[in-house]
């Protein structure tokens, strides 16, 4: 619909122009041409679209809103172009133009989405500057967690999204892999478990997280161990090599750890971690200082931060980038990446939107080092910065999310949880129907609903709001759900199953032909794709995605319970099948944007 949309608005201003050629004249001298404010209809009984540009003109041209609508619509139905897409239009209220578009061109407009597998989102142009997502970014040596999870769910989607529409995607795993975090576990490593440094998987993950704890609790407590723990970490970002084969060995066994999540889950990463950027960041201070934005607190270098709008000093506390005792920290590699994700290759990747997907905990994070990174000059006048925040990720009592012994939940496990669960749901409900599926079927439903429950509950939320962690909300086969949706899909290969070779889309009526409302209410809703897909791209909210693969369904299936399909005449038979085939295909399509693969039976 964006298409027709984009044809209208441009036979609006010609109408507009038409009807009061000197105000548009005098409006674009002005810098400020008319507008059509042309939007879609705030409830079905209007039409598809509503054009509200009529008010603001009523002042500059000294008339009724509703004159100046009558002046516009009569310019329109002198337009054979208008006409042919839309029905007489209708004058509302103060002066609103409502437009319905005319039932050839709904009907013709799913003919050309049934033929296109792009189901009518265009592509962006080939050669577009890359976008960056960068989201996951467990820290190694330490446990990923629920946060790391959402973050993982939430940026593929966005990645994906990003991806279908045609721009090169980097999808960048900023593992946290560098810092005194290494200092101190190297530190106690070497007293207490020398073998973990030299030997590859001389420790598991696990016994290393424990390590780690207590490497930390040494560091708040003992002042030597602290020290040795600087040293260490001096030693390693010099490029000692016994500190860097240490350092290695640990990162590769959390990446191995983390790997098995990215495997259930389909997710692809590239990794690049803080370590990375540890060449550049002697250069990002200097420049820094160069821009005259550095300045000495106390011993350390620090950026001061100022109002977004006024520019006046900010509330906010001062980005520090270089500690007293010498050492960067997140900010400082965080700003390096700025730099060369931003820099023209080869110097860096050349990106014009780099995006961000961590918890909210991070939000005055970025505003600051988004801030620095401008005021240093290095972002391209078109380049965006996004910072994706979610809320916290907390059990059903509305507390952090814990088990049941009180112990922080291991992803994996989480995971396994939500297939066990439908595994044993979907045994109860085939005794209840009395049907016989082999234990391949079983394993592939449990699978595919099970780690799609997960990610759907996550994605449907809207994103910054706390979500609650609950197997029986994200398995119930009603309600805004995996399950519901998967299910809609498994419905609609059954009636193509009985539906023989025309349901597959051997010959579809032309045109089609569609008189029932529960039609047009379909036809409307898959119709909307397109925008919504525009939506996702720019807000980066992909719960307005799942709001509408659900809202979708529902259509569908009040069409299906209401409407006969298989027992219809020709060519409404053909023409209903049709809509089935664009649903199924939408919802296929739309599901996979999210990271969600579909069943054929479940
Ligand atoms: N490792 C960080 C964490 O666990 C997230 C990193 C996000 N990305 C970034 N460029 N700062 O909280």
């Amino acid at each position: 619909m964006l298409r027709i949309a984009h044809a209208l608005n441009s036979q609006l201003l010609g109408a507009l122009e038409r009807a009061f050629p000197e105000a548009a004249a005098a409006a674009r001298q002005a810098g400020a041409p008319l507008e059509t404010q042309l939007g879609p209809a705030s409830k079905p009984e209007f039409g598809d679209f509503q054009a509200n540009g009529a008010l603001a003109l009523a002042r500059p041209l000294r008339l009724a809103p509703r004159a100046i609508a009558s002046a516009i619509v009569a310019q329109l139905e002198a337009d054979p172009a208008f006409n042919a897409l839309c029905m007489p239009p209708e004058i509302a209220g103060p002066g609103f133009i409502n437009l319905t578009l005319r039932p050839d061109v709904l009907a013709a407009e799913v003919s050309r989405r049934l033929a296109d597998p792009r189901l009518g989102v265009p592509s962006v142009a080939p050669g577009a500057a890359p976008v960056i997502v960068d989201f996951s970014s467990p820290n190694i040596a330490k446990e990923m967690h629920v946060g790391h999870l959402r973050s993982t769910i939430i940026g593929d989607s966005l990645a994906r999204v990003l991806e279908f529409r045609g721009h090169p995607v980097l999808r960048l795993n900023h593992v946290g892999d560098w810092g005194t975090q290494f200092g101190m576990l190297i530190t106690h490593l070497k007293q207490v478990a020398p073998e973990a440094l030299i030997t590859a998987d001389a420790v598991d993950l696990g016994d290393l997280v424990a390590f780690y704890r207590q490497a930390k609790a040494r560091f708040d407590s003992d002042e030597a161990f602290q020290t040795q723990s600087r040293e260490e970490v001096v030693k390693l970002q010099r490029g000692d090599p016994v500190s860097r084969r240490a350092w290695q060995l640990l990162c590769n066994q959390s990446r191995r750890e983390f790997q098995l999540i990215y495997d259930a889950l389909d997710i692809r990463l590239e990794e690049r971690g803080e370590s990375f950027y540890n060449p550049y960041l002697e250069t990002v201070v200097a420049d820094l200082a160069t821009a005259g934005l550095l300045v000495s607190d106390g011993g350390a270098q620090c950026v001061f931060l100022v109002g977004e709008e006024d520019g006046t000093a900010s509330q906010a506390p001062p980005v520090i980038v270089r500690k007293s005792d010498g050492g960067f920290n997140y900010a400082t590699t965080d700003l390096a990446a700025i730099r060369y994700r931003f820099a023209v290759p080869p110097a860096g990747d050349g990106a014009r939107r780099v995006i961000y997907v961590t918890d909210a905990g991070q939000a005055s994070h970025f505003a600051g080092v988004f801030q620095v990174a401008r005021r240093a000059g290095w972002i391209p006048v078109d380049g965006r910065l996004e910072h994706v925040p979610f809320g916290l990720v907390q059990g059903e009592d509305g507390k952090k999310l814990k088990t049941r012994s009180g112990e922080t939940v291991r992803l994996k496990e989480l995971l396994d949880g939500a297939v066990e669960r439908c595994e044993a749901d979907l045994r109860r409900r085939l005794a209840e129907e009395e049907r016989q599926e082999d234990e391949a079927f079983i394993a592939e439903v449990a699978i595919t609903v099970g780690l799609a429950a997960v990610k759907y509950a996550d994605l449907s939320t809207n994103r910054i709001t706390n979500y609650q962690f609950s197997f029986d909300r994200m398995l119930a086969l009603s309600g805004n759900t995996a399950p519901y949706l998967l299910y809609a899909v498994v419905r609609i290969a059954g009636i193509a199953r009985r539906g023989g070779a025309d349901a597959a889309g051997a010959a579809f009526p032309v045109p089609l032909v569609f008189d029932e409302p529960q039609e047009w209410a379909l036809v409307r809703q898959l119709l909307q794709f397109d925008a919504v897909i525009a939506e996702v791209e720019e807000e980066l909210l992909p719960n307005r995605l799942c709001t509408y693969l659900f809202e979708l369904s529902q259509v569908f299936n009040r069409f299906y319970d209401q409407v006969p399909v298989l027992k219809a005449d020709e060519p409404a038979r053909g023409s209903r099948l049709a809509l089935c085939r664009l649903t199924a295909d939408t919802l296929k399509l739309g599901l996979g944007l999210l990271g969600i693969p579909t069943l054929e039976r479940m």
